[in-house]
């Protein structure tokens, strides 16, 4: 199916043939990006009032940037979690930790390249964070040791209790990821019979490659996004708009659950 400028995303012109397959999918799996937190209020990176809009992303998210001016960077990282710790999941998050309720862990796995937390706050648990978590903290030296870390920070830049620098538990710019999460994340997308991709520009490595694995094996990959990225030709179905609204209204729609008791739509 070509990509949709119907109403309601698209939602209502699926093809009835697709929807039967993702129903009986064996293997369901999402991957979201910073557009699934955006209607809590958390910016993205590369859209308008993203954080990379009129900003370096080495500055803030490089070792290199870490290693000229840890107060900088960790005074970003504060500023994010301060915004992080006031804002709530939206329906795109509960839908998909009410999606994994309803399948069953076995059968449902979110992978998502966001720090925010949102979607374990949402209940989510089956849950790759390919980038880390904004809330941890782990020694920048040699001890390891890694810890949750709460506001207000004090003396910037934390230290771990060793005396090494501590530095947040992300990936950064030039850096790998953990070597076990990935390879369950291309596990994940190769076994996947649907891969729903939110919320996310597709472009940042590895994870932009993971809906082309899933197309690859014959998975259907529907990807919800209000602006078109390089995944969008690829994909057998786009969704455009809001992750809030759409994400819900397919998961309903697929397999009969997209909100928890006592939630409209
Ligand atoms: P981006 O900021 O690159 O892309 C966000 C995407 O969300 C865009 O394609 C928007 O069109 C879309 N979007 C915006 N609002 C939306 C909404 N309400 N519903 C659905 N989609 C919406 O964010 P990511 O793709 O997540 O990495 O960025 C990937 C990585 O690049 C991040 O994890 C971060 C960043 O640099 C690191 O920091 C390592």
């Amino acid at each position: 199916m070509a990509a949709g400028d119907e109403p309601a995303g698209g939602l209502a012109a699926l093809d009835p043939a697709l929807v039967e397959r993702a129903r009986g999918a064996a293997s369901i799996a999402a991957l979201t990006g910073a557009g699934v937190s955006a209607a809590s209020g958390i910016p993205t990176f590369r859209g308008a009032g993203g954080y990379w809009r009129g900003r370096d992303p080495l500055t803030l998210a490089s070792p290199q940037g870490f290693a000229s001016d840890p107060e900088l960077v960790w005074s970003w990282y504060a500023e994010r979690r301060a915004r992080v710790d006031g804002a709530a999941p939206n329906p795109a998050h509960t839908a998909l930790a009410v999606l994994e309720e309803r399948l069953g862990p076995a059968r449902f796995t979110l992978i998502t390249q966001n720090v925010d937390g949102l979607h374990r706050r949402a209940g989510s648990r089956r849950l790759l964070e390919l980038h880390g978590c904004l809330a941890r903290a782990r020694c920048a030296g040699a001890c390891g040791r890694k810890w949750d870390w709460s506001l207000p920070l004090g003396a910037l830049p934390p230290r771990c209790a060793c005396g090494a620098l501590a530095r947040p538990d992300v990936v950064w710019f030039g850096e790998a990821l953990d070597r076990e999460m990935i390879d369950a994340a291309f596990r994940t997308a190769a076994a996947a019979g649907v891969l729903i991709v939110a919320g996310t520009s597709v472009v940042v490595e590895p994870a932009a490659s993971l809906p082309r694995v899933t197309g690859a094996r014959g998975g259907v990959v529907i990807e919800i996004n209000p602006e078109s990225t390089p995944l969008t030709a690829q994909a057998a179905v786009h969704l455009r708009g809001n992750a809030a609204e759409l994400m819900p209204a397919l998961v309903r729609m697929l397999w009969g659950a997209g909100t928890r008791r006592g939630e409209s739509g």
